[in-house]
């Protein structure tokens, strides 16, 4: 096999047709622009809201706010990435097939893999969020589990390690024995993974029903904790706005960025869904602005109310309510931080095995993952395995990691779909008109030639004035600074080599801006981070050179 071959690109006719002929017509179209919105806000409003942002602040202090402005732009731009790819592409898959038709095999490749990062470990980190607040919520009913049954056993050991008070420490202390092996393990989460994949192995419908009631509780309760919260603002609490620098802002990119992983979920139901390339666009664009909008009031109500410090937990919207002493709030938070989690844990968990059906048509994964069960007209396997891999972990992994192992590897993905819609974007009259006979949402055209390099040195000149030893302090390739400066310069050239190419080239803005500021939140990412991701892709690429590349159907089409 030729090394081209690695790039070859899957036509979009041909996609086109598996999706829509009949061929593979299994799954029920029952989804409307109404219920793609639901399904955006069910996947973004989770963990990230109710637990992640505690983190996020307590590193950043109110200055936080700024970086969620920053992932709402690097969102929005890919978004709108994701809704022309998808409106040309209306089959499942998400950013693997859009990879698919604009890169070629082994890119698509890589970012299903990496896709498994935000959908499978996403869902590991929200099932342990989740297990926290229900815990509290079980606690305000006086049950109480053993802390052995509530806390994972990696968390428990390094508290016990580093002597550190509270629950960890003494769920190693009373653990039972199994031989040699204290049981320690998440049980609530446990219980949520199994719960969600039997409710997704049944059916779509039931899933949508049951998603659509939930998103409807949490937006009202996340509009109640501003309500009431607003009234407990006290404006000093937002000084210093940045109090340790805009590094300590930047050190809470995976929860920040986790908090908006999601709208790119709706683009993976396109083939249940009545109209994919009128409504899929519309219901990711929604979902997104109304959850950007919902964020912002929330972090500066959040950090309005109680000074940053008090932040750092795992539950920070219940605690601002007992720290104010607004006990019948304590209760509704928990509620709705339960509720607010499942749905997205089933938004994930839908989202997943369409991903892996999807490859395996291509025959880049094992023809089991595409069977579709014959009665629930879902696809079965899949969708248990999926519930294997989110469920195994939990047993030995902890919160930390799998948010910024989620993150990094969505970011990665989000750069590739922004990239695609820069390679796809149609370049003479006759493709442009080609288009759109094809695809009802086309990102506007505007010409990077002249805007992007001025927008790059801008920036430039800007930093330095602002932060007269930046440039300085970046070149310093010493102690703790290394990775972080190692990314930003690495971040320079991209952006440099960018306008070079945005003049040549005369690029699309848009997609242009995705890709830039994809790749600056990924600049915030420590170097462990990609140690574990660089792990990662290298057994996909194991994976796709002993299995996929053999069986891909591509071999067929000469
Ligand atoms: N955005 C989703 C959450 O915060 C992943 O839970």
């Amino acid at each position: 096999m030729a090394f081209k071959d690695l790039f070859r690109t899957k036509p979009i006719s041909k996609i086109l047709q598996q999706g829509g002929d009949g061929e593979h017509d299994g799954l029920h179209k029952v989804l409307t622009v109404r219920d793609l919105t639901f399904f955006g806000i069910a996947a973004i409003i989770g963990g990230g809201t109710f637990s992640a942002i505690g983190n996020a602040c307590f590193s950043g202090g109110p200055g936080v706010i700024l970086l969620y402005v920053l992932c709402a732009v690097a969102c929005g731009f890919t978004a709108m990435c994701y809704a022309e790819f998808a409106s040309r592409v209306p089959v499942s898959g998400s950013a693997y097939t859009y990879a698919y038709v604009s890169f070629g095999e082994l890119f698509a490749w890589i970012i299903g893999w990496a896709l498994i990062m935000e959908y499978s470990i996403g869902n590991i980190y929200i099932a342990f969020s989740w297990s926290g607040y229900f815990t509290n919520l079980l606690e305000s009913f006086h049950i109480h589990l053993p802390e052995w049954l509530t806390i994972n056993y990696t968390e428990a050991h390094r508290n016990f390690l580093e002597n550190k008070a509270g629950e960890g420490f003494t769920a190693w202390q009373n653990a039972p024995m199994l031989g040699s092996l204290k049981i320690i393990f998440d049980l609530p989460a446990v219980i949520i993974n199994v719960l969600i994949t039997y409710l997704v192995y049944r059916g779509t419908k039931e899933s949508k029903n049951f998603s659509n009631a939930m998103v409807i509780i949490k937006l009202l309760i996340v509009v109640l904790v501003i309500a009431v919260g607003i009234f407990y603002v006290d404006i000093d609490n937002w000084a210093p706005f940045m109090p340790n620098g805009f590094g300590g802002v930047m050190a809470g990119v995976s929860a920040v960025f986790f908090a908006y992983i999601g709208f790119d979920a709706v683009s993976t139901l396109a083939e249940e869904s009545k109209n994919p390339q009128r409504d899929l666009p519309k219901g990711m664009i929604y979902s997104l602005v109304i959850c950007t909008v919902l964020y912002i009031i929330l972090a500066l109500v959040l950090t309005g109310m109680v000074p940053y410090t008090a932040l750092g937990v795992t539950d920070p919207l219940a605690e601002i309510f007992a720290l104010k002493g607004v006990k019948w709030m304590l209760f509704i938070v928990s509620i709705a931080a339960v509720v607010a989690m499942t749905s997205v844990m089933l938004v994930f968990q839908l989202g997943q095995p369409r991903i892996w059906m999807t490859m395996s048509r291509d025959g880049l994964m094992p023809k089991k993952f595409s069977s579709i069960h014959p009665k629930f007209k879902t696809p079965g396997f899949a969708t248990i395995v999926t519930g294997i891999v989110v469920g195994l972990p939990i047993f030995f992994t902890d919160e930390t990691f799998v948010l910024d192992f989620t993150s990094i590897g969505t970011l990665f993905a989000f750069v590739l779909v922004c990239g695609g819609v820069l390679l796809l974007s149609p370049q003479s009259e006759a493709e442009v008109a080609e288009a759109k006979t094809r695809s009802k949402f086309r990102i506007p055209y505007i010409n990077s030639k002249f805007i992007f390099p001025l927008i790059v040195i801008v920036a430039i000149v800007l930093v330095n004035y602002l932060f007269p030893d930046f440039f300085a302090n970046t070149l310093d390739f010493s102690g703790d600074a290394i990775t972080t400066n190692v990314t930003m310069v690495l971040f320079f050239i991209l952006c440099i080599i960018m306008a070079v190419l945005a003049f040549l080239k005369n690029l699309s803005l848009i997609p242009l801006l995705g890709l830039v500021s994809c790749c600056y939140l990924l600049t915030g990412m420590a170097l462990n981070n990609w140690m574990w991701f660089g792990v990662w892709l290298l057994l996909g690429l194991i994976f796709y050179f002993t299995y996929g590349r053999k069986n891909s159907k591509l071999n067929a089409v000469k």
